[in-house]
């Protein structure tokens, strides 16, 4: 009974009209990656990130650490630092000290995750010279009101650095990156600087047990989405009736999480007709994540809008962290 009003209203939220989409649509089902991050999805992908299988974050930090000192000397003193995704900002405390260190900054995390924003506070606490101004949207939308402000001359800087780092840009299929970028770019102005991080093309093994761990926590964050619809959405997903499951590019480029159904099912959805049916063995496609060569990176950002100016790659893991300027 504590489901029927549940069933009965019409979906209202964006999760509860995308869960709707993507799984009554017909064809392959979806759902969409960004809702992985609630606090418990957030805290595993965290874990994710310590994992020695998933050499991905570490790589990226050792880059920023690396050449935080480069990235800084580039941009003017004064720029405000706008990251897309922060979110616990671990990996982006050295470049926002190199930067703070020299002038106060202005950091504006965007971030959907309030749980994340509250961590990245925390973990920036002591940053000396840094003022910390969250915005809670989607990247877009935040980037447009930073740009707003800017243009009303209520930003309190005149020059932007923003940070996509974490490959985040590779959970878009290739095309929506390509558009991404240059909405990213229409929001900026000639100067302004683009720090993109990117995960390279590597072996499928090596992609394989990067979202397979052997100790399941990438699992766990998979399925986390579903026991998300069973606490926000009054779905009624049996966990136990459900699989990760990674596909792999032969040749590196690409890995897909899907969660597998054990057996033949159906599912009580909020504003769906019936209940939804699943088969066993059909999937539920939630990530994509795509991975480069270091060669198609100029391209991808001239297209855009950019000019490459400084690149750097991490010797353990395939990695490319990129400085791009607007032109
Ligand atoms: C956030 N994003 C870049 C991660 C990735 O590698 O695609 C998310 C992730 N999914 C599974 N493990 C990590």
């Amino acid at each position: 009974m504590a489901h029927a009003s549940l069933l009965a209203s019409p979906p209202c939220t964006a999760l509860a009209q995308d869960a709707l989409a993507g799984l009554t649509a017909g064809g392959q089902k979806t759902l969409p990656c960004k809702y992985f991050y609630d606090e418990v999805g957030t805290l595993l992908f965290e874990v994710i990130c310590a994992l020695p299988e998933y050499g991905l974050s570490d790589a990226d930090q050792r880059l920023i650490e690396a050449h935080a000192a480069e990235v800084a000397a580039a941009c003017n003193p004064g720029t405000a630092v706008v990251e897309l995704g922060s979110g616990s900002a671990r990996k982006t405390r050295p470049l926002l000290e190199a930067l703070a260190a020299r002038q106060a900054t202005l950091y504006l995390p965007i971030e959907i995750s309030p749980a994340a924003i509250e961590r990245s506070r925390r973990g920036l606490e002591g940053v000396a010279g840094l003022q910390f101004r969250p915005l809670a949207a989607e990247y877009l939308d935040g980037l447009a009101q930073v740009a707003a402000r800017r243009r009303a001359g209520r930003l309190g800087a005149e020059r932007l650095l923003v940070l996509f780092l974490g490959s985040t840009l590779g959970n878009f299929a290739p095309a929506e990156a390509a558009d991404f970028l240059r909405s990213v770019r229409r929001h900026l102005r000639r100067g302004d600087h683009l720090l993109l991080g990117l995960d390279l093309a590597k072996p499928a093994r090596q992609l394989r047990l990067a979202y397979d761990d052997p100790a399941g926590v990438t699992a766990a964050f998979n399925l986390n989405l579903l026991a998300r619809l069973n606490r926000e959405l009054g779905t009624d997903f049996d966990l136990r009736q459900w699989r990760h499951q990674v596909k792999c590019d032969r040749r590196g480029r690409w890995v897909q999480m899907h969660l597998r159904s054990r057996r033949t099912q159906t599912v009580r959805l909020p504003g769906a007709p019936r209940p939804v049916s699943f088969r066993r063995g059909e999937t539920i496609w939630t990530e994509s994540s795509h991975k480069v060569h270091r060669r198609d990176i100029a391209p991808l950002l001239a297209g855009a809008g950019f000019r490459l100016r400084r690149q750097w790659t991490d010797e353990q893991w395939p990695f490319a962290e990129t400085l791009a300027q607007a032109v």
